[in-house]
């Protein structure tokens, strides 16, 4: 398929590009670079055939959109630009809702009138909120905590409504746990602008000597350790659930949110000893009271794709791990000095 992947320039999309071009679909890649380096594109083609369009646009901005659908005339597309750091989007809310919301309405108006059907888009099982049970099967109430969470959860009605109308459309709402890990090459990985809000980043600056210690938030949950339980999935499964993804839009029509995990949760002294194992040395953490907003567990049930398109994850934690220190260490910062 002609395959559009707004933000395919990020963490998440990068990866998605390798797996698509892989199986042989074209890919076109429109990205602001407002999370991006460019040069993650070099890299992608150096790993792949290298037949990779890219457009650098907005997805707020119409006209961007219209052109690329009019030039390359996407079969579907992968939506995975927007913004998504919580703590920020308590502070800018309506950059936000702008981005989040209003991008997605301006990409599906660009879909309606260039008759481009069929839309995967990164949603987050953050829109589940505070767990009423676990494992979250995609039934589970929906109650984001964040601004962030219901941008997220704005969207998916949106592309719900959007596939009722007339016509075949398909709308397939993937619900990422926590995306960790890197490309095997160690060529590709995740680049934070700035200091990293996410565990696994956190702790691979850590044993690269940027930071001295991480801050382990919360010792008092009700968790076998003490610290927060969640579902860690290897970006390459995460990757490779986008396609699997793609072939069951191409034969549905209407909207289905699927959760992409692994089914186990991890602790964060865990993930601690499972980096150590990678990079053959401790990492320093200190005792930090809980931070605002986190809840003790998340865990998916990701029975559901399974059963839809046949995919399921296949990495293990060392993996995530072991790929996460390649990357790190081999680009100790980042695409800087690719
Ligand atoms: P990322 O920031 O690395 O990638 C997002 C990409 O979108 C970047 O390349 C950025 O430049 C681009 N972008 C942002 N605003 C844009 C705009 N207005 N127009 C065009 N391009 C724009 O993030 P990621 O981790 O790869 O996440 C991808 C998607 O998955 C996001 O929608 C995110 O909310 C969602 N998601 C991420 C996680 C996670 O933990 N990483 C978890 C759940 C959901
Ligand atoms: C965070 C977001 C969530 C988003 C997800 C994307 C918040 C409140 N939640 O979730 O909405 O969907 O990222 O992956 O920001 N931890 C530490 N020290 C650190 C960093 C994290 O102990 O320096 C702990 C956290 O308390 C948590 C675990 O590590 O128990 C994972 O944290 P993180 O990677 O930020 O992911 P989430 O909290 O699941």
């Amino acid at each position: 398929m002609r395959v559009l992947v707004t933000g395919g320039a990020g963490y998440i999309g990068s990866h998605t590009l390798l797996e698509l071009m892989a199986q042989g679909h074209e890919v076109c890649v429109y990205d602001s670079y407002v999370n991006a380096n460019p040069k993650v594109l070099d890299r992608v083609r150096s790993l792949s055939n290298g037949k990779l369009g890219d457009v650098t646009g907005d997805v707020r901005d119409a006209a961007g959109l219209d052109a690329v659908f009019s030039d390359f005339e996407p079969e579907a597309v992968i939506h995975f630009a927007g913004l998504k750091a919580v703590g920020e989007s308590e502070e800018r809310p309506l950059a936000y809702y702008d981005v989040n919301v209003g991008g997605t309405l301006t990409l599906l108006h660009a879909m309606d009138r260039a008759g481009c059907r069929k839309i995967i888009f990164s949603s987050s099982a953050t829109v589940y909120g505070e767990p009423v049970y676990l494992p979250y099967d995609e039934a589970h109430p929906t109650a984001p905590l964040s601004v962030y969470g219901r941008t997220k959860l704005m969207a998916e009605q949106i592309l719900a409504d959007w596939s009722k109308q007339a016509g075949d459309r398909a709308a397939v709402l993937l619900r990422y746990f926590n995306p960790v890990g890197a490309h095997h090459s160690g060529e590709i990985g995740e680049d934070p602008s700035d200091i990293p809000n996410n565990l696994v980043p956190y702790i691979a600056q850590v044993a690269i000597g940027k930071r001295p210690a991480l801050q382990v938030f919360g010792t008092d949950y009700d968790t076998p350790d003490g610290t927060g339980l969640r579902d860690y999935i290897h970006v390459v499964d995460l990757a490779r659930a986008h396609v699997a993804a793609l072939g069951y839009a191409a034969g549905n029509a209407g909207c289905q949110p699927f959760n992409i995990g692994t089914g186990q949760s991890v602790s964060v002294r865990q993930m601690v000893a499972a980096f150590e194992r990678a990079c053959g040395a401790p990492i320093p953490t200190r005792t930090a009271p809980r931070r605002a907003g986190d809840i003790a567990a998340m865990q998916a049930d990701p029975s559901r794709a399974k059963a839809a398109f046949g995919w399921r994850a296949e990495h293990s934690l060392d993996e995530m791990m072991a790929s996460t220190w390649r990357w790190q260490s081999q680009n100790p910062d980042g695409y800087g000095n690719g």
